[in-house]
């Protein structure tokens, strides 16, 4: 175990990228925080750690949702449903539109994808706005699920996105 805590850590292996994926967005890199194993491993814990028995299947947002959301899904011996951008997934789907800075963007799951009533716990790198986040919630809870909280492994704070999810548990191991 290293002496470093595990926020330390994980904020020393997030990458900034510079104007990417537009001039002025400073994008947060995760590449090297999943390429170290025990680093990998040690967040996956962190993440599920808290649910366990407590949640019935694993939300994952596309893309990067989908790394450590089935990571946990898998720890937590659960099933996991992917999130995913519009257009993408093979069979029926139900979606939801939202709002972006400029714009508008679809997210979708297959229409049977969830159990009704079933506890599903939503997963995602990083919390912006939060539009990407209060969707998701919003389209499984449209679907019968129950959305106990929402995992995030990095929180921007200057944009708020907690206040998207305004009345529910969202947990982020860093905040920046
Ligand atoms: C990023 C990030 C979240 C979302 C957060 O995904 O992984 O899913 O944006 O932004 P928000 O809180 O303002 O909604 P991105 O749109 O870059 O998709 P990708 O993972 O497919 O690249």
């Amino acid at each position: 175990m290293s002496a470093a805590s595990l926020e330390q850590r994980i904020l020393g292996a997030l990458r900034d990228i510079p104007d990417f994926p537009e001039p002025g967005v400073t994008f947060k890199d995760i590449t090297p925080l999943i390429a170290d194993a025990e680093l990998f491993a040690e967040v996956v814990r962190a993440h599920a750690q808290p649910w366990q028995g407590s949640v019935d299947a694993v939300a994952g947002l596309e893309a990067r949702g989908f790394i450590f959301g089935a990571a946990i899904a898998v720890h937590l011996g659960l099933g996991f449903i992917p999130v995913r951008k519009g257009g993408k997934l093979p069979g029926p789907t139900v979606g939801v539109d939202y709002a972006l800075e400029y714009g508008t963007a679809r997210i979708e799951i297959h229409e049977d994808a969830v159990a009704q009533g079933s506890r599903v716990l939503v997963v995602d790198d990083v919390l912006a706005t939060g539009g990407t986040a209060a969707a998701a919630c919003t389209l499984l809870e449209s679907c019968g699920a129950v959305v106990p909280g929402v995992e995030i492994l990095v929180e921007i704070e200057a944009l708020r996105g907690r206040d998207a999810l305004a009345g529910r548990a969202v947990r982020s191991l860093v905040t920046v």
